[in-house]
């Protein structure tokens, strides 16, 4: 069937099929731009891996014994305190900075005399809050180095800063604030899961 347009015959089969090609190609077009948009928006696996949280198994640290893993590229701490340990944190309170946990240093969960979920893990970011050296696990009360009122935690090296064993800054170091405590939760006993909350923490 033709009819007359503008004083051209057009054939109007032709004119639908040539309507219905070109909004295929239209739609092939949109779909072809589409995807590398969206793919580029995908994180690439070594991204998430990167940011995944780390599953630990702690049975295996010993009372007094500390075991680092990294999480996101940093040293994460984890010392299974004895009850001596935890004994002597109520000591020297006056020592310290900020013995209430009252700066953001750790999720709500942590914000209590141990800085922790269970007493007897402590779970932190083994970062100085001065200008993010490493500091030493130095767990022997009484160091000689370190004075004999030494309560055992962690000495920085790169300034003299000294933390608690729930990693709590003491007054007249150059780092400013307690050391962070990262998000994490227990999925059993012998199961640690840092980098996420528990759900409704
Ligand atoms: S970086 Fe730790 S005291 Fe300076």
């Amino acid at each position: 069937m033709s009819q007359e347009v503008d004083g051209q015959k057009v054939d109007a089969r032709k004119r639908k099929f040539l309507i219905a090609a070109t909004s295929a190609v239209g739609g092939v077009a949109v779909v072809s731009v589409a995807l590398p948009l969206v793919m580029s928006m995908m994180p690439s696996a070594r991204a998430k891996a990167a940011g995944a949280p780390v599953e630990v198994d702690i049975d295996k640290i010993e009372p007094g014994m500390l075991l680092t893993v990294e999480w996101r590229g940093k040293p994460v701490w984890i010392v299974h305190r004895t009850q001596e340990m935890l004994d002597l944190l109520a000591r020297h309170e006056g020592q310290l900075i900020d013995p209430n946990s009252e700066m953001p240093q750790q999720p709500v969960y942590a914000k209590n005399a141990t800085r922790s979920i269970k007493p007897q893990y402590l779970v932190a970011v083994g970062i100085c809050t001065h200008l993010g050296c490493s500091p030493t696990f130095r767990k022997e009360i009484g160091a000689s180095d370190l004075g004999s009122d030494w309560p055992g935690g962690f000495f920085c090296p790169c300034h003299g800063s000294r933390f608690d064993l729930a990693a709590r800054v003491f007054k007249g170091a150059p780092a400013p604030t307690n050391l962070v405590i990262p998000p994490h939760q227990y999925l059993s006993d012998a199961r640690l899961l840092i980098g996420v909350d528990a759900k409704g923490a």
